[in-house]
């Protein structure tokens, strides 16, 4: 296969967590004869400071031309001002509408060797493994937004829209994951308040009846999903939820396996590349030290070559040898638990030699 891929690095410590990505791709496509052309492009924080803008058209064209684009993270304290005009974060909301990624796949799965360093207790999270499939494109983040002043009294208001394409389309790949899993999915929702919610829950309900009666399928409301999710997580499958929501409770979710250094994620829209990059930021106060957690984006690299590539035995090859190396005792700073660690690179050369 022939395939270009397009890197953007972006703040913090994406530059580095994306170069061993990159070489684990490499060596992938040595292994399995494939040639894998890689182009690095400006994001975020990076991009601002050399262009003014956090995604530059260059970039926007550059990923509508690959094949797939894999992300470091955005933002960092220089430009952390959030009533500032221009902002990294900005670049990331944008890509996202450009290339029409409306889905956000974020999967939370638990290592076993890891299950210690969670803050919950192990017989809560072991054997945790939940996909959630978060609104990308529409909601809240992309409502109608202002300020008004009326008799010297400022207020601000942003609206939360849902239209029922937008609905049906995000309830429809998360019930065909479902199919591919434990057929269970669980919509998630405020329905007893917000009238989004409600055109929500009557369309999730009407595309599962009609089109998924084979998967069982349920109903929860945000606050008690947030609940949930820490009390009985081991109760979820694939759960459906709105860009708001799924913002927080994917954060929330991240908690379980212990460490947010190890979970990838996957942006797709029905056609065209898709976006992959880890659920973590960019960790500005460990930037440039070379101890930052590589595996996220290595894991999310496997999401690319599986959902973007078609390379299903590639990517659990990839998979596998994160296993492994973890299996070996190889860890990372953030995951050592105060014990030995390893830095970036050399957890790099691990996956590349479990390959
Ligand atoms: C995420 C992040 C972004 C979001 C921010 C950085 C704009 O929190 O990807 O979850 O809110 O979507
Ligand atoms: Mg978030």
């Amino acid at each position: 296969m022939d395939a270009k891929i397009v890197l953007l690095p972006g703040d913090g410590i994406g530059p580095e967590i994306i170069k061993q990505a990159e070489r684990v791709l490499a060596a992938v496509a040595k292994r399995f004869n494939h040639r894998f052309a890689f182009e690095s492009h400006l994001i975020g924080g990076t991009a601002i400071d050399q262009t003014g803008d956090p995604l530059p058209a260059a970039t926007v064209e550059a990923c509508r031309a690959a094949g797939a684009v894999l992300l470091g993270a955005v933002g960092g304290p220089k430009w952390d001002d959030p009533s500032a005009a221009v902002r990294p974060e900005q670049g990331l909301l944008r890509i996202r509408k450009e290339l029409q990624l409306f889905a956000n796949l974020r999967p939370i799965q638990t290592f076993a060797e890891l299950v210690d360093a969670s803050p919950l207790k192990r017989e809560i999270v072991e054997g945790t493994d939940i996909l959630f499939f978060r609104e990308l494109t529409g909601g809240v983040y992309f409502g109608d937004s202002g300020r008004t002043t009326v008799d010297g009294v400022e207020s601000a208001h942003q609206s939360m829209v849902y239209s029922v394409p937008e609905v049906e389309r995000i309830v429809r790949m998360a019930a065909q994951a479902a199919r591919s899993r434990s057929n269970r999915l669980t919509s998630v929702d405020k329905a007893n308040v917000l009238e989004p919610s409600r055109l929500w829950r009557q369309v999730a309900q009407r595309v599962m009846s009609e089109e998924f009666p084979d998967v069982q399928y349920d109903v929860v409301l945000v606050d008690a999903m947030a609940m949930h999710l820490i009390s009985r997580p081991r109760d979820f499958d694939v759960v459906v939820t709105g860009n708001l929501f799924g913002d927080i409770l994917t954060d929330e979710a991240s908690m379980l396996p212990g460490s947010l250094g190890m979970l990838p994620s996957a942006s797709m829209g029905s056609d065209g590349p898709g976006l992959f990059e880890p659920i973590h930021g960019s960790a500005p106060d460990i930037a440039g030290r070379g101890i930052a957690n590589p595996l996220a984006t290595i894991l999310a690299a496997a999401m690319m070559l599986r959902h973007s590539l078609g390379l299903e035995d590639e990517a659990g090859k990839i998979e596998a040898a994160v296993r492994k190396v973890l299996a070996d005792g190889l860890r990372t700073a953030d995951i050592a638990g105060g014990q030995d660690s390893i830095g970036t690179e050399a957890m790099g050369n691990a996956v590349v030699a479990a390959l």
